[in-house]
């Protein structure tokens, strides 16, 4: 899978088509940012909103893809930015927007397993996580994201918590009693409809 990753950000960073896509969806995105994922400057905004971060603090991109989407949140908000990938493909384009934003001294990338990224544990004051979560084994990235944050550090993803036929072997259907289990409290939890319903 950590090659497929590499693939799929490598076309992402090469391909003008690709960028093209991502704005004709999502025109309210600023022309520098195109994510792996679809969403718009509305979901931005509202990530950063309910991760709560200022200036002299710390947050967590877990699976940051190319890093733009946490980038721009690091512009806005004045915070500092850790970004963890798997991909060394998406960790390399992370830090090439991060230097063109002028966020280098702002913002770090490593390359990591987000289940185990080897950093120092309770420094995080928020995390944010973009459509990952699926692609990893539940448990473990629940039990890091906790292991990563302050003890009111805030949480803040999406993911895929419901296909008709599953297509990957850690996705769960419910995720709230894994981040029950890690001591998390759920504030607010959201259900898109499934975009195949009858
Ligand atoms: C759909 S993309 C979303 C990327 C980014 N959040 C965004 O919105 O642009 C999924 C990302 O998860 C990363 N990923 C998958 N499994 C991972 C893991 N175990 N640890 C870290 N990153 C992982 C992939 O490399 C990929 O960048």
């Amino acid at each position: 899978m950590d090659a497929q990753f590499d693939r799929l950000h490598e076309a992402i960073s090469a391909s003008q088509a690709y960028c093209a896509a991502m704005h004709a969806c999502s025109p309210t995105l600023p022309p520098w940012l195109h994510p792996a994922s679809v969403v718009d400057r509305s979901d931005l905004e509202r990530f950063a909103a309910e991760m709560h971060v200022g200036a002299d603090e710390t947050f967590v991109d877990f699976g940051c893809g190319n890093g733009a989407a946490g980038l721009w949140i690091a512009e806005r908000t004045g915070a500092s930015l850790i970004g963890v990938d798997v991909s060394r493909a998406a960790i390399a384009a992370a830090k090439t927007i991060a230097r063109r934003r002028r966020l280098s001294s702002r913002s770090r990338f490593i390359v990591a397993d987000a289940a185990a990224t080897g950093l120092p544990g309770g420094n995080a004051d928020a995390l944010m996580s973009l459509d990952v979560l699926m692609f990893m084994e539940p448990r473990a990235a629940v039990r890091e994201m906790r292991r990563l944050l302050k003890p009111q550090g805030i949480a803040v993803m999406r993911t895929v918590e419901s296909l008709a036929e599953p297509f990957l072997p850690t996705l769960v259907r419910d995720y709230r009693p894994i981040f029950r289990d890690e001591q998390f409290t759920i504030v607010h939890d959201e259900h898109l409809p499934d975009h195949r319903g009858p």
